[in-house]
């Protein structure tokens, strides 16, 4: 062998080390990805089904007491009555909290149903005009569907937390054999580079995920215009 082929062969060795290293270092991301993903599902479950149905059981236990009250007694009938409103609006709390941290109906009815979800408990708490146009999927790995899930909840928090937007349109199709997924709102726009720049976590985060599946995010924005958000992934 002459130099130049052993040189050759060097370069091609670390070409082949550097790519191994690289699907090794997506494949721990992956795992860390979905061990988080795990968790949160489990967190989600118990407080819906732990701290959940105990407040549900305290509710409805201090409304007995409170009809068990003699009819002169109003101090004290106010007083319950009061603790039973806290009693539900911490059990809301504590119900959307859990489908914040994972919403069973991703893991019960998939992504179609999730995002229509989403649409609507965004909508309703934004006054945003959400609409969805999702195509024929086909069949989608889990990790994939939360993928996408997390990708629309944080685009639409971006929407709801800074776009001042009437409207937003949510649209997911396969194309060949890639997964897109677009979001566009008609609020006022920004600057894309500009935004990432400062590195928020948001959208920083959203990038890093897609590219440890092999997948792409687009943004289209500027000041006045609103924005377009494109998050592509092969269908593997
Ligand atoms: N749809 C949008 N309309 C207008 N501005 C947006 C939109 N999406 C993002 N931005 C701008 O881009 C910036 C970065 O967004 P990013 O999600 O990365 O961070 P953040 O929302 O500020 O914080 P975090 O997501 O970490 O809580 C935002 O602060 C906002 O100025
Ligand atoms: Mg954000």
């Amino acid at each position: 062998m002459n130099d130049l082929d052993s040189l050759r062969q060097q370069y091609q060795d670390l070409l082949d080390r550097l790519q191994r290293n690289e699907s090794e270092f997506r494949r721990l991301g992956r795992a860390v990805w979905r061990v988080q993903e795990d968790e949160r599902r489990r967190l989600a479950r118990d407080l819906h089904d732990g701290v959940g149905q105990n407040l549900t059981a305290i509710k409805h236990r201090l409304a007995t007491i409170a009809s068990m009250l003699p009819a002169d007694s109003r101090d004290a009938r106010n007083a319950l009555e009061a603790t039973i409103a806290l009693c539900g609006d911490t059990l809301e709390d504590t119900r959307q909290l859990s489908r914040l941290l994972r919403p069973a109906i991703l893991d019960d009815l998939g992504l179609e149903a999730a995002l229509r979800w989403l649409a609507r408990t965004q909508g309703e708490a934004s006054g945003l005009e959400i609409s969805v146009d999702i195509g024929t999927l086909p069949a989608l790995d889990s990790d994939l569907q939360t993928l996408l899930f997390r990708v629309a909840q944080e685009a639409l928090n971006n929407i709801a937390r800074h776009a001042h937007a009437r409207s937003a349109l949510i649209r997911l199709v396969a194309r060949g054999a890639l997964l897109q997924l677009q979001i566009a709102d008609d609020g006022q726009g920004f600057e894309p580079e500009q935004a990432q720049r400062a590195g928020g976590g948001g959208l920083g985060g959203m990038r890093e995920r897609l590219r440890l599946y092999d997948g792409q995010l687009e943004l289209h924005s500027a000041p006045g215009e609103g924005s377009r958000l494109r998050a592509v992934v092969p269908l593997t």
